[in-house]
């Protein structure tokens, strides 16, 4: 005879209770009429699924080593009020971290103390005063540390609105964080998920708000193939046991990909994730995947910290999406309103008096900024409260909308026009071919995976051939067509924090330079997509491969030394274009500097994000400068960055002037000569993480409001 747990579920009165799902992590069974329950012991857990319209604090009951016939549990189900609509706060990523403060050398702190996180949740019923719940989807902590876990569970212990946590990879980190590739060709961490049920609990359960069902597994471990057998045998029966006609999210650490999504027993409204840093909202066959930034330090494709507020209203979910106010971000002076900027369509300030005209796209700016061709300029938008986006195009001189496209999910890249076609690549990777003269869509060619595709930079041309992609997997296309010349998905296996830069096209070579793998650059043919530079192997450990050279931007090329200059994590670097091998490697304290470094005739000058510009020597690599830029940004943009800073975006060389136009996230355009010697400042009021477009005698811009500007600067001031 198998053992067998019994229990009760009851009321606060007592009364029971019956038809409640009670899971042992892989059976589900229902309560009688009695409220009573019986299932085998399987897992570390016996866990109740909270019905619509009750709450209860103890969800869950560890079963002693042994448990058998004598275990007797109950569950005490409190009634509590969840009509519609019903409202609830997604935030990821917390990587609660009690390191030394010098840990994050970026900006000299940890990534979130517990106070950060629990003063936040203390502050919901000021900040989101409709949200009724949270959900917290993974890298709760950063290293999975029992200390870290202490300060977790003490920072959510005393929030105003149960707190629901889910596991991510960071959470299964206290034996290491040596890499592996998984099953699904997926650069992850190994983990042991044993801390975590140790001192969190369930890894995978589910709970019913006003008639929606959601339900969180634990995608790291599943990645991993330590028990996806289990998870999803797991959840069959809890949708089995929810019914067919309770609509479900699925909330996992990272966005569920094609091993999760084509095994689901039916399809899910939505699915809420993190793990990648980023904000991405994308429309798959009807199912929104909704992928959120962290919450207290910027993200991988340059979000700045957010959270989204979720309303179900009995049929639909409708996302909020927030940036975090500056009062958490290390910041409490800055009165700027944030709270839509960088998420849509926004009028940050009234005119500054620099600006000649402003349009608003339909959507928030971001860093890609603008093309300018000829007498017109393209810019897309990103709208990140549903899948939507914008390519639109306007008249140069006057700013006149001359037309706008929507897209399907969001834009963050630069439109590229080759001859008469716009084309563009949306986040889900998805590329479009508009016609440059009405906008009309000539041809789409879609994402080769939309559940996993980040699309973060902007696609290059030349010669009528459009690359775009990540390491791996980047492809060529025909830009009058769409049609796929060539595709390249064996030069690294795929991971999460791949599309920092695009790549760089001289004369028919490729340069595509990526984090975190291979180890080095890879140069291939235009035409062929063949390498040209020797290729390293994977180390065992692919993050060992990936410590040599991490490239986080777009190079530049230096057509009077045939090199490239290429932005890496806390360096720059100078590669010979005909080999690929390194001239010179000079290290900056500035993390992810992602920006282009600039060629003039004085020297290379790099941006160091958090700090300020800097020149360097073309031979050696040596300083000859450095220029320090302060000033008060409501929010800090590029990855890990938890104090705001002015500097994120390169600069523009003046020839004319011979001078340095550099734009910065106070809303302030600093001029610079080239020795580094401040020249004067612009106040446009906006913060800007794009770069200045020339444009005659005026410059060009997108704000993170999605203000596009046409701007004379004089004198300055
Ligand atoms: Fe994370």
């Amino acid at each position: 005879m198998p053992k067998i747990v019994t229990g009760r579920v009851i009321t606060a009165e007592g009364i029971p209770v019956p038809g409640i799902a009670v899971t042992n992590g892989r059976d589900v069974v229902a309560t009688g009429g009695d409220g009573s329950f019986s299932v085998e012991p399987f897992g570390p857990f016996i866990a109740v699924t909270r019905p619509t319209g009750w709450h209860t604090d103890h969800w869950f009951t560890r079963l002693p080593a042994g448990a058998g016939d004598s275990t007797e549990i109950t569950f005490e189900l409190h009634a509590t009020e969840q009509s519609l609509p019903y409202q609830f706060m997604h935030i990821t990523d917390t990587h609660i971290d009690m390191a030394a403060p010098d840990r994050w050398a970026f900006d000299k702190g940890r990534l979130t103390t517990p106070d950060q996180l629990k003063e936040f949740l203390l502050d919901l019923p000021q900040l989101s005063p409709a949200s009724r719940s949270v959900i917290v989807t993974g890298d709760l902590v950063d290293n999975g540390s029992p200390e870290e876990f202490a300060g977790l569970l003490d920072a959510v212990a005393d929030a105003p609105v149960p707190v629901n946590l889910v596991p991510g990879n960071h959470d299964h980190m206290h034996l290491g964080r040596s890499g592996r590739i998984s099953r699904n060709n997926y650069i992850v961490n190994d983990g042991n998920p044993e801390l975590y049920e140790e001192l969190v609990g369930p890894r995978w359960f589910s709970y019913d708000i006003a008639g929606l069902h959601v339900v969180v597994m634990d995608w790291h471990t599943h990645e991993l193939g330590l028990d996806h057998t289990v998870q999803e045998q797991w959840l069959r029966n809890d949708l089995a046991a929810a019914g067919d006609d309770t609509p479900y999210i699925l909330c996992m650490h990272d966005q569920p990909g094609h091993p999760v999504m084509d095994r689901l027993p039916r399809k899910p409204l939505a699915t809420f994730s993190g793990h990648w840093h980023t904000s991405r909202v994308v429309d798959i066959d009807g199912v929104l995947h909704v992928n959120s930034p962290t919450p207290f330090f910027a993200g991988l494709d340059y979000s700045p910290p957010m959270f989204r507020e979720v309303t179900w209203d009995g049929t639909g979910l409708q996302l909020n999406s927030r940036t975090m106010p500056a009062h958490y971000l290390h910041n409490p002076d800055h009165a700027f309103d944030v709270d839509k900027a960088t998420v849509a369509g926004y009028d940050a300030k009234s005119r500054s008096s620099l600006v000649r005209w402003r349009h608003q796209l339909a959507g928030a700016g971001h860093r890609a900024g603008l093309t300018l061709a000829g007498d017109r300029i393209f810019a897309g938008s990103q709208i990140e409260d549903r899948p939507a986006g914008t390519v639109e195009a306007l008249d140069a001189e006057s700013g006149r909308l001359l037309w706008s496209a929507a897209t399907g999910s969001a834009v963050k890249t630069r439109p590229v026009l080759a001859g008469g076609i716009v084309v563009v690549a949306e986040v889900s990777g998805a590329v479009a071919g508009l016609a440059a003269a009405t906008g009309e869509r000539l041809w789409t060619t879609p994402s080769t995976d939309p559940y996993r595709r980040f699309a973060w930079q902007s696609p290059v041309e030349s010669e009528g051939i459009v690359v775009l992609g990540d390491q791996s997997d980047l492809r060529a296309l025909d830009a009058a067509t769409g049609k796929v010349l060539w595709r390249r998905t064996d030069l690294s296996p795929h991971h999460n924090i791949v599309t920092h830069s695009s790549p760089a096209i001289v004369g028919s070579m490729v340069m595509v330079g990526f984090w975190p793998t291979p180890n080095s650059p890879i140069a291939v043919d235009l035409h062929t997509g063949e390498s040209i530079w020797p290729m390293p192997e994977l180390q065992d450990d692919p993050w060992d491969t990936a410590r040599n050279l991490r490239v986080t931007g777009t190079a530049a090329y230096d057509d009077g030394q045939d090199s490239f200059l290429v932005p890496a994590i806390s360096s720059t670097a100078k590669l010979d274009r005909k080999t690929g091998s390194v001239q010179w490697t000079v290290q900056h304290e500035g993390g992810y500097s992602p920006s282009t470094p600039v060629i003039t005739p004085a020297g290379y000058v790099v941006t160091v994000t958090g700090h300020g510009l800097r020149m360097l020597a073309k031979d050696t690599g040596g300083q000859l400068w450095d220029a320090t830029v302060d000033g008060l940004a409501p929010f800090p943009m590029t990855a890990y960055r938890m104090k705001a800073n002015p500097v994120m975006a390169a600069p523009v060389f003046e020839e004319s002037t011979e001078t340095l136009l550099l734009p910065g996230l106070d809303g302030v355009i600093r001029r610079f000569d080239l020795d580094g010697a401040p020249e004067g400042t612009y106040d446009v009021g906006v913060p800007l993480a794009a770069p200045l477009v020339a444009a005659g005698g005026s410059y060009l811009t997108v704000g993170v409001d999605g203000g596009l500007l046409a701007l004379d600067l004089g004198a300055g001031s």
